[in-house]
């Protein structure tokens, strides 16, 4: 593994071994002192060209605990305001010497076009392009139903919502089929995206024929930043359809978790005492993303510089 683009570039023993990674390191995450020497000497570069709370800082917490510099570059309040290309970006950072690039961005297919380019000698993370891809959210997701739930295989995973402009959608459903989970897409027919027939899923309007079977319900953001105003649901009709509220929550499994990658919209796709209570691991999603990236920058760079052996 050279890059990590898609979700749906890993192979089931590949995201095994990230997700294996992972456990081992968030115990690490979890100790006192907690750095490894790991990639000592080499530099990731976080290349937001969109706002971030969670992957930024997290990547930057995993980079730092593996002993990595970091440099964080924001679009904002950079030459990019000026102007300036993501190639001349590149080519800049580069030129500081970046072990690895970890890049969000606004435009699908932008850490894919850095990848195949000459503009970055470094490993390529996608950290979220456009309505495209995230796959470390989905591996951080994946990471924390598999440690509450066991192994993934036949579980039943609802992803409710905005599944047309949702990244972290697409990724899961990729994601959750290489590891052999059921996924169902539930969402309005107007938030499903032209295509959503050849994804590894099963699809339906219905939120609550699909709540009785699930062993995990995903809530996805409505994106209202990437909606024409005159597309915006209304936040009262929408949450009487496709929110959940205690009483939808009180008819899952008692088992089921409930996952949000956020950030949320509280009393639009899920309802406050939901996101707060027992069943619910959105918190605990944002401390395994830490691990998961740990794991990911690990088995990228492969903890040692070039020339050295592993
Ligand atoms: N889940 C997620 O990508 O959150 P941020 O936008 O805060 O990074």
């Amino acid at each position: 593994m050279k890059h990590l683009l898609s979700a749906g570039d890993l192979s089931r023993d590949e995201a095994t071994l990230i997700l294996d990674t992972a456990e081992q390191l968030l115990s690490v995450a979890q100790r006192p002192i907690k750095k490894l020497p790991t990639l000592r000497g080499r530099t990731i570069v976080n290349l937001f060209f969109e706002d971030s709370t969670r992957t930024r800082i997290s990547f930057e917490a995993a980079a730092k605990r593996l002993s990595a510099d970091v440099i964080n570059f924001s679009a904002k309040g950079s030459s990019v305001s000026k102007g300036e290309s993501l190639k001349d970006t590149a080519l800049t950072l580069q030129a500081m010497g970046a072990d690895a690039v970890v890049i969000r961005h606004h435009a699908s297919g932008a850490p894919h076009r850095l990848a195949t380019s000459e503009w970055t000698k470094g490993a390529v993370v996608n950290a979220g392009d456009g309505t495209h891809e995230h796959p470390t959210q989905a591996l951080l997701d994946a990471f924390t139903m598999r440690s509450r739930l066991g192994d993934l295989a036949g579980k039943n995973v609802t992803i409710v919502g905005d599944v047309l402009h949702s990244r972290v959608a697409r990724s899961n459903a990729l994601l959750l089929d290489t590891l052999g989970a059921n996924v169902t897409l539930v969402a309005p027919p107007t938030l499903l995206p032209v295509g959503v027939e050849t994804w590894p899923v099963e699809t339906s309007y219905d939120l609550d024929a699909s709540l009785e079977k699930a062993d995990a319900v995903m809530m996805l953001r409505v994106q209202r930043e990437r909606m024409n105003a005159s597309f915006f649901p209304s936040a009262r009709e929408y949450s009487r359809r496709y929110g959940l509220d205690v009483a939808r929550m009180n008819r899952l499994p008692d088992h089921a978790l409930v996952l949000h990658p956020g950030p949320m919209n509280r009393g639009m796709e899920i309802n406050a005492d939901v996101a707060d209570s027992d069943r619910s691991v959105i918190v605990e999603q944002v401390t395994n993303g830490v691990a998961v990236r740990m794991a990911v920058l690990y088995l990228l760079l492969g903890g040692a510089t070039e020339g050295e052996s592993a």
